[in-house]
């Protein structure tokens, strides 16, 4: 695989055993929260004190959790390979910790907090920006409220332009860690089947689009995931 353009999409099952919550599995954050209530933009208008003290957990709790053995497998894939993109749906800083140098962050960051007014992000992790209190931006002249850096549903993909010309030119597309449930990610399979990339899967349980994958690795990333990198790594 080592000459191939290699795409990778990640979702929040690679960071499930650095022991951060998924979305849709049984123990996950929307079996105690209401996306609409939390991951929209309606619901900043409507309780920002709630979306904010949701997302600052979240953003505590990355100071906390290490990448695990799949986040440092993708980095060690990335340096073996020539031409690799990586787009993830997470917006924690896992994969970059783990060594990886470009990863192009879909639905956002946690690290950064966003203006409303000049649409702006700055970094802002300092123990003053971790707390319930909300945070005022740096860039305009009368400071104004940060949201956090999350594309909410609703809202538009990061990326997306780079992402689309990764994937149209891509051989192997592989997918880890992702339910299947949110658009445009999950159609992103549709597109590498399209222009004839296999297209690999590794997740725990049966996602949504499993059917449209070549070749399916059920289990935990972190245990399979630096197996498979070898074995790819020594295919022709
Ligand atoms: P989900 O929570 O929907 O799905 C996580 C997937 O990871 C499930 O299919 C699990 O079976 C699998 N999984 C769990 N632990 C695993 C492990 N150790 N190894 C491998 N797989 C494992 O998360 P996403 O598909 O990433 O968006 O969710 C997509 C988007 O929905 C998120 O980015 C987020 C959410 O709403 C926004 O907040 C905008």
């Amino acid at each position: 695989m080592q000459s191939k353009r290699v795409v990778v999409l990640t979702g929040a099952g690679i960071s499930a055993e650095s022991g951060i919550r998924t979305f849709r599995d049984n123990d996950g954050l929307w079996e105690e929260h209401r996306i609409e209530d939390v991951a929209t933009p309606e619901g900043w208008r409507e309780n920002p004190q709630l979306v904010w003290n949701f997302y600052q957990a979240r953003r505590r709790q990355m100071l906390e959790v290490e990448p695990n053995p799949a986040h440092f497998a993708l980095a060690e894939f990335e340096n073996a390979l020539q031409y690799f993109t990586l787009i993830t749906q997470n917006v924690d800083d896992l994969h970059e910790r783990a060594g990886s140098s470009k990863v192009l962050h879909m639905h956002g960051n946690l690290k950064t907090l966003r203006c409303e007014q000049s649409g702006r992000s700055e970094l802002r992790m300092s123990d003053e920006d971790l707390r319930p209190q909300f945070v005022k931006c740096t860039c305009c002249a009368e400071p104004s409220t940060l949201r956090p850096d999350i594309v909410w549903f609703g809202e538009t993909p990061i990326h997306m332009r780079e992402i689309y010309t990764a994937l149209e030119e891509c051989e192997v597309f592989i997918v880890i860690g992702s339910s299947g449930h949110v658009y445009p990610a999950s159609g992103m399979v549709n597109i590498a089947k399209m222009i004839g990339a296999r297209t690999i899967l590794v997740n725990l349980e049966e996602p949504l689009n499993a059917y449209d994958f070549d070749e399916i690795h059920y289990g935990k990333a972190g245990e399979l995931l630096p197996k498979l990198v070898q074995g790819w790594l020594n295919e022709s």
